[in-house]
């Protein structure tokens, strides 16, 4: 792996400005205020000059001091949530680039360029391409992937079939959009008569297994496709790996523009009542679920996973980082479960332990970001 250039002294020597975006109106808005905490405790001020901007449940932008954010944490149980009423952060399109201001009653008062972006929010709105596209209109640099990608890596019907049309291994499915079910529920149902059981159901730009359901029996298809439509008006039906073991892997673009890395690989084991890796499992006490990391697999298992991971991020077309999630069937099949191009980033999420375990520790991790992002070009590339 190559080194991490210091590039983060601007042309003038100042340090450079790294705006970090957190919170968020999804159902992730806590857990990303943890990971903002995280990740201000990893980033070296003396190289870079950090502005919080949060975004609260309802969508303002605010400034938050540094500081605050540091102190972000679990109280009483409860994870952190961004008060509403703050200074409100407003970002503007400069020839240079971009400058953030701080509007308080009607007064703006300017806060000067920044320099790259560092969004830590997952969902939509966030991990979607929308906030990518923002950025890509007000000419800022930002970590992680384009709006396309993003885009793709959210939306699990399209990121199938681009992963599919790349050669790359998924496994069957049946999406169905809102006008679909609209126009004649019995066709949508009859058209997912090919899957065997059971079949997974998913909002199709979900996160945090948030209304997946597994289902056993026809009879209760339609209750489950309804229960992702309250998070999606969109879903997808999938077919269910029984005894699939599930295995994930961290990739990083190369900061000198060479082939994707992948880091070692790790495995989930879950143990929880729905029997798979629901949102209980996921953020809920560790009896149910035994993270490994590195996974307990054979050399050429993980090689093959590795190279999978790091062809799926250039079919999607990522930047920065991902997180690749896959199934390895009771056959001995590997196939792709999804991308997340903003994966859980706390220090103790997957994707950072995964990359402790490769030899790039949390403070490095980030740092090696923010420079992917300042070393590429705005706009087309
Ligand atoms: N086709 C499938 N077969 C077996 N298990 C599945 C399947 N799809 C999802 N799961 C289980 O559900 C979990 C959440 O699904 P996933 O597609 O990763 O949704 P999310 O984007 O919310 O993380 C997976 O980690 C896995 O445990
Ligand atoms: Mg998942």
């Amino acid at each position: 792996m190559s080194e991490i250039q210091p590039s983060s002294r601007g042309v003038n020597g100042s340090r450079r400005r790294v705006a970090v975006v957190f919170g968020g109106t999804s159902s992730e808005h806590g857990v990303s205020c943890l990971t903002a905490a995280g990740v201000l405790s990893a980033l070296d001020r003396d190289r870079f000059d950090v502005v919080g901007i949060g975004i609260t449940r309802t969508g303002r932008w605010i400034l938050v001091d540094p500081e605050t954010i540091s102190r972000l944490g679990v109280t009483d149980g409860k994870l952190p949530e961004l008060g509403e009423n703050a200074a409100e952060a407003v970002l503007m399109r400069v020839s240079s680039g971009s400058e953030l201001a701080v509007r308080e009653q009607s007064a703006l008062s300017h806060l000067g360029p920044v320099d790259v972006a560092l969004t830590l929010l997952h969902g939509p709105f966030g991990e979607d391409g929308t906030i990518q596209g923002l950025f890509e209109m007000m000419g800022t640099r930002y970590v992680g992937a384009g709006v396309l990608a993003s885009a793709v890596g959210m939306d699990k019907h399209y990121m199938k079939l681009v992963l599919a049309a790349s050669g790359l291994p998924v496994g069957p499915f049946v999406p169905i959009t809102p006008a679909e079910w609209r126009r004649d529920k019995t066709a949508c149902l009859e058209a997912t008569a090919a899957l065997h059981y059971p079949v997974f159901v998913k909002p199709s730009r979900g996160g945090s297994s948030l209304g997946i359901s597994k289902v056993d029996d026809p009879a209760q298809l339609e209750e489950a496709i309804q229960v992702a439509q309250a998070y999606d008006p969109k879903i997808i039906v999938e077919q269910g790996f029984v005894g699939a073991r599930e295995l994930e892997c961290g990739v990083l673009a190369d900061l000198d523009g060479g082939p994707p890395l992948a880091s070692v690989v790790a495995e989930i084991r879950v143990h929880s009542k729905s029997g798979f890796y629901d949102f209980e499992a996921k953020y809920l006490p560790e009896e149910q679920v035994d993270l490994d990391v590195p996974a307990d697999v054979r050399p050429e298992l993980a090689s093959q996973v590795q190279e999978l991971a790091a062809r799926t991020f250039d079919a999607i077309g990522c930047e920065g980082l991902a997180r690749v999630d896959m199934f390895v069937t009771h056959e001995g099949d590997v196939v792709i479960n999804e991308i997340n191009t903003m994966p859980g980033f706390t220090a103790h999420s997957m994707f950072p332990r995964m990359w402790a375990a490769s030899g790039v520790s949390y403070p490095e991790l980030v740092e090696r970001l923010i420079t992917l992002a300042l070393r590429r070009p705005v706009g087309l590339r």
